[in-house]
């Protein structure tokens, strides 16, 4: 017998769900406290089905995901991506999952750490000179930079500074015009006459063909250094022995550079701005680090003892989650705790607001490391925490992504002392992934280190 499920109209009589579109993050935060964990919002010819009840979330992740689609938002991103992990569905995703598993087995992690670490390592010199010459600097762009040098090194051993800014931009530029398809599509028309179209295939045409020069390199090399290329190169399918064809690499490789440096780049910003307003966690942190590595480049086996700068790092994503939410469409007509899902209805899973539940969180506005403490993590469902998704299609990088932001925070605090420029506004923006609209404008002091220590 279908339930009924509560209704939000909203206040625009022509556009309802305009309240939802406008900031997604903090409305759904605000109405699954006021309206309750499952409820319908009209929206154009569709109706979206907004959730943080734990049953709906796992119905549709787990239990019943081959009856699932990601909602038509990720479509766009195949104008960039292609067919790579996050954008292909079915048997093709399967397959694609299988093959590019093995490069994030936990061995080989500790392989892509030590690219990882050398990176780091350059990168916090550079930014010491930057911070001696005095300026306020935009911690939100520093982190994008340092996290894209280091999925760049790590999926192409490259450090040339030029072939990094061209793809680093061109990432940016394309995002930009992909996030401005997806929220204004009545536009979509003029960017064919106006150049925007234009500049963006030809960027993407760069691209291509700078990867598929790499893929042949590699092909050749007779000595290929041990990084995510080499492996997705040399991945076999195991019971078919079948590799990847070229363009099935280029996606997933562009897949890994796309996701794999934004969402680590963002959760550092927040956690930079975080620390900012609360000393006394950079006190506990900065005893952690002088404790487990002192003045030395943290290693691999050093990363499981910094268990303090974990929490914060899993506190600030509860807080801003990077990606704040996952969106999906049934293939065929379904039925969730009593209520019908169409076949164009979508399941919006607010991860955002999950994490800020009261049911399961001590204080859920508030940053509060301690809500990771290993006791009273034993007691929480372990769905009130899903920053990297959950079920077959959870974030593939997650390790990966943990051990980067333990490796450049520690460093960070460790060397500097962070100070929000006064007046700055700091403001969630959600867009792909959940951004500081205005950056985090900081001031950046190299820490005062006791004689002797090392520089
Ligand atoms: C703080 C960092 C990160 C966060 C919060 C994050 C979050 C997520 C989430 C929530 C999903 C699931 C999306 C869905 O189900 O619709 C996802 C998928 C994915 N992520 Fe991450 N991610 C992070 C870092 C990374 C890194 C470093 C990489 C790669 C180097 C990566 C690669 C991917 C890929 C390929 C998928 C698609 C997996 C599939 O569908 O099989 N992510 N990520």
């Amino acid at each position: 017998m279908p339930t009924n499920i509560p209704v939000f109209k909203g206040k625009n009589r022509f556009l309802p769900g305009a309240e939802f579109l406008k900031n997604p993050f903090e409305f759904t935060i605000q109405r699954s406290q006021e309206i309750g964990d499952f409820y319908m919002m009209p929206f154009l010819n569709r109706k979206i089905y907004v959730t943080t009840n734990h049953e709906v979330v796992a119905h549709v992740l787990q239990k019943n995901q081959k009856n699932y689609r990601k909602s038509p938002a990720y479509r766009q991103l195949r104008l960039a991506v292609g067919t790579g992990l996050v954008t292909s569905e079915g048997e093709f995703w399967r397959q694609q999952r299988r093959l590019v598993q093995p490069a994030f087995y936990k061995t080989q992690l500790e392989d892509l750490f030590r690219g990882m670490s050398t990176v780091a390592g350059k990168y916090i010199a550079e930014l010491k000179t930057k911070a001696n010459a005095g300026a306020p600097l935009d911690m939100a762009k520093e982190m994008m930079e340092a996290t894209a040098r280091i999925v760049l090194k790590t999926l192409f051993s490259t450090e040339d500074t030029a072939d990094i800014n061209e793809m680093y931009r061109i990432m940016m530029d394309s995002q930009d015009y992909l996030v401005h398809r997806t929220v204004k599509p009545y536009l979509i028309p003029f960017t064919y006459i106006n150049g925007m179209h234009r500049k963006f295939k030809r960027d993407i045409a760069w691209f291509d063909s700078y990867i598929f020069k790499l893929i042949e390199a590699r092909r050749n090399d007779p000595n290929p250094p041990n990084d995510l290329l080499t492996m997705l190169l040399t991945s076999k399918d195991e019971d078919t022995g079948q590799a990847m064809s070229d363009r099935a690499l280029r996606d997933e490789a562009v897949t890994l550079f796309a996701a794999g440096h934004e969402t680590s780049a963002t959760a550092l910003s927040w956690a930079l701005w975080l620390l900012s307003q609360h000393p006394d966690v950079v006190q506990r942190l900065r005893s952690e680090i002088d404790a487990v590595v002192g003045d030395k480049m943290p290693g691999f086996e050093d990363l499981r003892k910094l268990s303090y700068t974990m929490q914060v790092i899993q506190e600030v994503m509860r807080l801003y989650p990077p990606g704040f939410a996952i969106g999906r469409q049934p293939l065929a007509e379904d039925e969730i705790l009593g209520v019908k899902i169409p076949t164009n209805g979508i399941v919006f899973i607010s991860i955002a607001a999950m994490q800020r539940d009261p049911k399961y969180w001590e204080r859920p506005n508030d940053f509060y490391p301690e809500h990771f403490n290993a006791e009273v993590e034993k007691e929480r469902p372990k769905m009130a925490y899903m920053p990297f998704g959950a079920g077959p299609r959870m974030c593939i990088g997650n390790h990966f992504a943990l051990m980067e932001m333990q490796l450049l925070l520690a460093l960070l605090v460790r060397e500097f002392d962070f100070e929000l420029v006064a007046g700055h506004r700091v403001e969630p923006e959600p867009l792909i992934t959940l951004k500081p609209k205005y950056g985090i404008m900081m001031r950046v002091q190299p820490t005062v280190k006791p004689a002797g220590a090392l520089a």
